[in-house]
């Protein structure tokens, strides 16, 4: 704080949105700026119910947090609408970047009807090809469509007078940095945009050296959702076995999974120079965690883990995930 990135480790599902709701919860956020688009759903959980966010920033759990949505983003206005009756959050906290660009129905379609798409095994949201009309300078802006309006704001200058008069932002990266487009090296089996913290950062229109935090985080597996490499994937039973196994909260495909890999997160820490680090779903790992909240707490096999990936990433584990609720955290900052 006050300006914290965060940016996934792996290749997504990280967690993000639970340590997003936490923080805007505990730390009292100001600005929650969501980045990305359509394809990228956060999961929050509030008193037993499952919010699987796509638009609205995961942000929303504390109610005195403005909610913007980025003038790099891409929004799907039908999604947009649905989430805010979903969540009841107020119009009056959200703003909607003028210039983010419009993700239409037609982009799905050719999403979904491409061959090279289908072999990367895209969400078929059709973040990809409404990107290419935004390189092409034919889409259409939010500024462009009459519904939102109420909610279009300079979302750029929001924030960064925000940063002036001391606010806390968060900068909510989506999907995870092995999804870069140009950063991860996994091209083609990639997301149509760069992932990492400076590319958050960019797209909120916040420069770097107003950034105070990268908070990079990892979960204590590794999953990922469409084609591409996944280095010592396991079998699906397997998975199912180590009580890894999950589904894509957006396509409710099957998600690969693999083991916690010590050298990638050390290299995406540097990549994205992260300052600190969350660990997600330490309750998978060691199924004693649930629900502790004192690192003293947990068991030794657990804190060991902890330990090692501090050391091998040369990160703080500042924040560590032992359930799904926002408040299933052990936050070790003070
Ligand atoms: P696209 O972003 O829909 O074009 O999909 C490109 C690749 O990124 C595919 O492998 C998707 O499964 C993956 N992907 C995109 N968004 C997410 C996400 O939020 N979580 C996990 N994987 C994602
Ligand atoms: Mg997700």
């Amino acid at each position: 704080m006050p300006c914290t990135v965060i940016v996934g480790a792996f290749w997504g599902d990280e967690g993000k949105g639970k340590i997003i709701s936490y923080l805007a919860l505990k730390d009292k956020l100001d600005f929650c700026v969501r980045t990305g688009s359509v394809n990228a759903a956060h999961t929050v959980w509030k008193d037993g119910k499952k919010f699987a966010l796509h638009m609205v920033p995961a942000g929303f759990l504390y109610d005195k947090c403005r909610l913007l949505i980025s003038a790099g983003a891409n929004i799907h206005v039908g999604q947009f609408f649905k989430e805010m009756e979903l969540t009841q959050v107020e119009s009056s906290r959200v703003g909607i970047d003028q210039m983010a660009s419009i993700i239409e129905e037609k982009h799905s379609i050719q999403d979904q009807q491409s061959a090279v798409n289908k072999g990367i095994g895209t969400t078929g949201w059709g973040v990809g090809p409404a990107l290419e009309e935004r390189v092409r300078r034919t889409a259409k802006l939010a500024k462009d469509i009459p519904e939102l309006k109420p909610f279009l704001t300079d979302g750029i200058m929001e924030v960064n007078d925000g940063l002036d008069a001391g606010k806390k932002v968060l900068l909510e990266g989506t999907q995870g940095f092995m999804l870069s487009l140009f950063l991860s090296g996994d091209y083609p089996y990639v997301t149509g945009r760069d992932t990492g913290a400076s590319a958050i950062a960019s797209e909120a229109g916040v420069g770097p050296t107003r950034v105070d935090d990268v908070m990079i985080v990892y979960k204590s597996f590794i999953t990922r959702v469409g084609g591409g490499p996944l280095p010592g994937e396991i079998s699906k039973e397997e998975a199912i076995k180590r009580g890894w196994f999950e589904t894509a909260a957006g396509t409710g495909r099957d998600r690969r999974s693999a083991p916690f890999d010590f050298d990638l997160a050390k290299k995406n820490a540097k990549i994205n120079g992260a300052t600190q680090a969350a660990m997600t779903k330490l309750d998978c790992l060691f199924p004693k965690c649930n629900a502790v909240r004192q690192f003293e707490d947990l068991p030794s096999e657990a804190k060991d883990f902890i330990r090692e990936v501090e050391v091998r990433t040369g990160v703080p584990i500042t924040l560590i995930g032992t359930g799904p609720d926002a408040l299933d955290i052990i936050d070790r900052r003070t």
